[in-house]
């Protein structure tokens, strides 16, 4: 049996040849010259499916939200690339763009401020529903249990108009839900938030403030995690986004498909790996700050660690939202004259690294997490609160990524095929004769 694939009997098609049998398939070509086969016919024409686990060789759809070409490490959004929007932009106005394709003009984001200033506050029973969890829950769970519970207080059928409220109502509650999940486990009063903060002084405020003491955001800071939530801000189909997608094809709501996108986030592999490189960190300091010992463990096979916050499974030269966050990093601690041990050993951890055969062979080169969890920490944000700030961030990409999705005329319920590998038919075993 003979396959074969070569291009082509048509212009624009890729020819497959099988026990006999052809199929000639389109080339799809993106705007920024990406190609993909459309694959789409070739199971009814030959009973055969595409294998890729993981899905690394797969588009799951077009989009036109963000572009990355991990060889040259670029990430745009809608075309505006990531150094511009991280020095020039504001979170919201970035959300903005994903979500609606363009920069908003002064009005648009003005009235986008005001909505989501409007909807910062969460229902007065909804503190009841944090009652319910244990004071040590992870706020990442407590996160995404939140936020499928929205769903229960905004039931409104689907209309573009209850789209809108809901994707205003989540970027508004976001904040106050990630505080509220980090004051639950303090045992500490839940803040209200205050209006007349900027969206990133809000959620500081809602974070560090208590009734029984003034508190004033620190700028520098707000700034910083203005500037965090940017980067983290879209990915194209990453775990989580492809979450969001997969359980919104089911036409579930978007408080549903967004809760389903934080639980995946939360895995070490992805999101949570921002918590990982800070405890990897503190691991190397505290067995005595060996940097050289803990790199020749990431390369052994044998050994399960490897070097969390280095690889990505696109970027393959460098991670521009490295490079921005590594600079930042050293902005931060600077102006607030602070000193970081964490940031030595990355840096050592980096050059040593980036010098190693293994890594260099590997293409392995820091990610966004590496550096992100040195600021969180510089910032005061709790280690287990890291990864809600990535949701914070990733928030408008992945509605952004929603709203593609359930607007694309090629969208299907997704449902993607197996090649079982078990055992073929056999009779049932009764009981008393298993062995
Ligand atoms: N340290 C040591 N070796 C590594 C690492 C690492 N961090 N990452 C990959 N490798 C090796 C891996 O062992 C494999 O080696 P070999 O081919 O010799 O068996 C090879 O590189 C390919 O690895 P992979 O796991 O097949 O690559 P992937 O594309 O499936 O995974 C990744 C990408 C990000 C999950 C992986 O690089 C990793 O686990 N990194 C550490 C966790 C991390 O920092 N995650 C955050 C990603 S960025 C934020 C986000 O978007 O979520």
């Amino acid at each position: 049996m003979a396959i074969t694939t070569q291009a082509a009997s048509k212009p624009g098609t890729v020819d497959l040849a099988y026990d006999g049998k052809s199929l000639s398939m389109p080339i799809i070509e993106g705007s920024e010259g990406e190609i993909g086969i459309d694959v789409a016919q070739l199971r009814n024409k030959t009973g055969m499916i595409t294998f890729d686990p993981g899905f690394g060789n797969t588009g799951a759809c077009r989009s036109t939200i963000t572009f990355i070409d991990g060889e040259r490490g670029i990430l745009r959004y809608r075309g505006y690339s990531i150094e511009e929007l991280a020095a020039r932009s504001s979170f919201l106005e970035v959300a903005w763009l994903l979500i609606n394709g363009e920069l908003p003009t002064g009005t648009e984001l003005e009235t986008f401020s005001r909505e989501v200033i409007h909807h910062t506050m969460v229902h007065q029973d909804f503190g009841r529903f944090f009652d319910g969890l244990p004071k040590d829950a992870h706020p990442m769970p407590v996160c995404a249990a939140a936020v499928g519970a929205l769903a229960t207080f905004y039931q409104q059928p689907e209309t573009e108009q209850s789209i809108h409220d809901s994707v205003t109502r989540l970027i508004a509650k976001m904040p106050t839900i990630a505080a509220y999940s980090y004051k639950h486990s303090l045992g500490q009063p839940f803040m209200y938030p205050r209006n007349v903060l900027d969206y990133c002084s809000n959620f500081l405020h809602m974070m560090f403030a208590n009734p029984c003491e003034e508190y004033a955001v620190d700028p520098v800071l707000a700034k910083a995690v203005d500037l965090l939530l940017i980067l983290h801000a879209d990915h194209e189909q990453n775990c989580s986004t492809s979450t969001v997608r997969v359980v919104g094809s089911s036409r579930a709501n978007l408080f549903a498909s967004i809760a389903a996108g934080i639980s995946a986030l939360w895995g070490p592999l992805h999101g949570g790996a921002n918590q990982q490189v800070i405890e990897m960190l503190d691991r190397i300091e505290s067995e005595g700050g060996d940097v050289r010992a803990f790199v020749d463990r990431a390369k052994d096979k044998k050994d399960n660690s490897r070097l969390m916050g280095f690889g990505h499974r696109v970027y393959k030269n460098f991670d521009p939202r490295a490079t921005i966050l590594k600079k930042a990093c050293t902005d931060v601690l600077n102006a607030k004259g602070l000193a970081s041990r964490q940031l030595e050993i990355a840096m050592a951890l980096e050059e040593i690294a980036l010098s190693d055969d293994y890594f260099i062979s590997h293409k392995l080169y820091p990610n966004v997490d590496f550096y992100s969890g040195i600021i969180y920490k510089a910032l005061g944000i709790p280690v287990n609160m890291f990864t809600v700030m990535f949701t914070l961030g990733r928030l408008p990409g992945w509605i952004a990524q929603w709203i593609e999705m359930r607007h694309d005329p090629e969208t299907r319920i997704v449902r993607p095929r197996q090649i079982y590998t078990g055992p073929t038919v056999r009779g049932y075993v009764p009981m008393e004769a298993r062995t």
